[in-house]
């Protein structure tokens, strides 16, 4: 810990209160709130401000913080492929947006070729310590512990997939060097970046949580004060980090110093303590699974399969609603957002019984998505109130289906990027620590995850097994839906967003949006969301709260801060940011 404690370097770290970053934040109003937008990137910050799409020929990028953009472009023009200017994303996110994804992290990556017009998704999902067993989120009566009680400290430390992950994607689909595409988070990390008004208000927010850890408050409560927007901040610990990782390839993080740094951080968290070694770190590998693709009208809606229940819920949802006119509805009717919410509900009563890492539990895949299958469930639908009551279907399956009921608690996090190359190549890539701050435990400069907690904290429901259990070695299940819809074999849309389990919701909505509503990108990304899990409706606002509730619904109003974004692909490229955070679409 030493050894973390100079290598973060206490004064190095500490913001330049007085020295705010007017000379890294462009002039003429771009960046406007403290968010820093190179000065080319002042169009796509326009277009956003004005609701319209970003529009290029070549090629676009969507993620969750401009300097991230940026960086992602400069791989883009240089010639680089989707996945060289995602490693470049996801290196400066990691320090701009470190909340929510990083090297301590992981990620479910989504990629059409466009040379050989296949499609397939890499898996690099935290994993289980091969020490951890079922009872891991329960105290010694066998309760299930309290979310931020197994949250914040060692216990919640999954495998970190995002280093092996970015390695995996460039040495298949890359073509830049790999040093090189760590060029910009290196001198960021250097000469220091301007903390965003939402990376300021959510460490005042967590503040009580991020001062637990010595590391992480002298990183984000500098002098005991949270940092302030705009305040320039600088890492030279993830610089170092990035430096080793640049030089070295994976092995640098999963072995060596940084591996021993990462389990000793893990296993000295004081007050809850994990069981991580520098063996599982060691055995990291990241998965190539078959991409699941479900049909939808004209459309192939392609995206990650088990252990993220995303594309299948995603795929039922819209399975469900495929023999309803949603198009004629529109998008202001009422019965319109009751079949929706009806079939997200039944969508997610299947998740919550069926999905878990495929790995280790017999998953009914194919039974969920059948179309015999998805045609009786969808008959549930034709009254005209609310259902009462929902339950998980029977799919068609070789195996027993006496399962318990999921009980994993999934609050909003994470990060998604949308990439498309000048090779006709299509990336979606959704990433995480989980939380906001995931673990809160910061090594090397960068943040642990809290992924294990998306486990269920319990092991069985009245007797019965739960599919999500912890087990040594499993990926906890992900509701992470990174997509790319093809028609006739080519994409045409690229989406994704962050959001915990209301990731499902938010990607969805904004396919109907597209497909059966005819908006434009940012349109669907930017219309009100309402969202319906579990039985109570989620609303945005409350254009339609009456009729809901005079359909049977309980309403709440709350926010939804997604974090959507989506490429369209037509005859020129079309990008949209989520208006509710600070992203942005570019292209050339
Ligand atoms: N931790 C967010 C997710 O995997 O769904």
């Amino acid at each position: 810990m030493r050894a973390l404690f100079l290598a973060l370097g206490i004064g190095l770290c500490t913001p330049v209160h007085a020295q705010q970053a007017a000379d890294t934040v462009a002039p003429e109003g771009a960046g406007a709130g403290g968010l820093q937008v190179p000065g080319l990137l002042a169009r796509a910050q326009a277009a956003k401000d004005a609701g319209r799409p970003v529009e290029a020929e070549n090629w676009m990028i969507a993620a969750a913080h401009p300097l991230a953009v940026e960086a992602g472009a400069t791989v883009l023009r240089a010639g680089g492929t989707a996945a060289d200017a995602m490693v470049a994303v996801q290196a400066v996110l990691g320090l701009v947006e470190p909340q929510s994804s990083g090297l301590g992290g992981g990620a479910f990556l989504v990629w059409h070729d466009g040379a050989s017009g296949e499609i397939t998704t890499l898996d690099g999902r935290e994993t289980a310590p091969l020490d951890a067993t079922p009872t891991l989120f329960q105290d010694a009566s066998g309760q299930p512990l309290e979310f931020f009680d197994a949250v914040v400290g060692g216990r919640s430390v999954g495998t970190p997939g995002t280093p092996a992950l970015l390695k995996a994607a460039h040495d298949r689909l890359g073509q830049a060097a790999w040093p090189g595409l760590f060029a910009d988070a290196i001198r960021l990390a250097e000469e220091g970046f301007a903390v965003s008004p939402r990376l300021a208000s959510l460490v005042a927010g967590d503040a009580d949580r991020l001062a637990r850890f010595p590391a992480t408050r002298d990183y984000f409560l500098p002098e005991g004060e949270p940092l302030a927007v705009g305040d320039r901040l600088r890492n030279p610990a993830y610089a170092e980090t990035l430096r080793a990782l640049a030089t070295h390839g994976p092995r640098a993080f999963y072995t060596g110093e940084i591996a021993a740094d990462i389990v000793a951080t893990v296993q000295g968290a004081p007050g809850n303590p994990g069981v991580l070694t520098e063996t599982d770190l060691a055995v990291y590998r990241v998965k190539e699974r078959p991409a699941l693709c479900v049909p939808y009208h004209s459309y192939e809606v392609c995206g990650m399969g088990p252990p993220s229940s995303g594309a299948s819920t995603v795929g039922q949802i819209l399975g469900l609603l495929s023999p309803f006119d949603l198009a004629g509805l529109g998008s202001d009717d009422p019965e319109a957002w009751r079949l929706i919410g009806d079939a997200s509900r039944l969508a997610f009563a299947d998740r919550g019984r069926y999905l878990a890492d495929s790995d280790f539990v017999p998953v009914p895949l194919k039974g969920l998505l059948a179309s015999d299958y998805l045609k009786s469930r969808s008959d549930l639908l034709r009254g005209d109130d609310a259902l009462p009551e929902i339950a998980p279907g029977r799919p068609e399956f070789d195996h027993a289906l006496n399962r318990g009921d999921d009980q994993s608690i999934e609050l909003p996090s994470t990060s998604h990027i949308s990439i498309v190359d000048g090779y006709g190549n299509a990336l979606s890539m959704t990433t995480t620590i989980e939380n906001g701050f995931g673990s809160r435990l910061m090594v090397r400069g960068f943040l642990l995850n809290n992924e294990l907690t998306d486990f269920s904290f319990a092991s069985h429901d009245e007797g019965r097994l739960i599919a999500n259990r912890v087990e040594p070695g499993k990926r906890p299940r992900s509701s992470m839906a990174p997509t790319i819809l093809r028609r006739d074999g080519a994409p045409v849309l690229v989406l994704g967003s962050p959001g915990g389990s209301l990731i499902i919701g938010y990607v969805a909505k904004t396919i109907i949006a597209w497909v059966d509503w005819g908006m434009d990108v940012q349109e669907a990304v930017a219309l009100p969301h309402l969202i319906n899990r579990f039985g109570p409706y989620d609303l945005e606002e409350p254009r339609l709260a009456a009729p809901l509730r005079a359909m049977g619904y309980e309403v709440t109003l709350r926010d939804l801060t997604s974090g959507l974004h989506a490429i369209e692909i037509g005859e020129v490229l079309q990008g949209g940011a989520d208006p509710r955070r600070e992203g942005l679409a570019y292209g050339e």
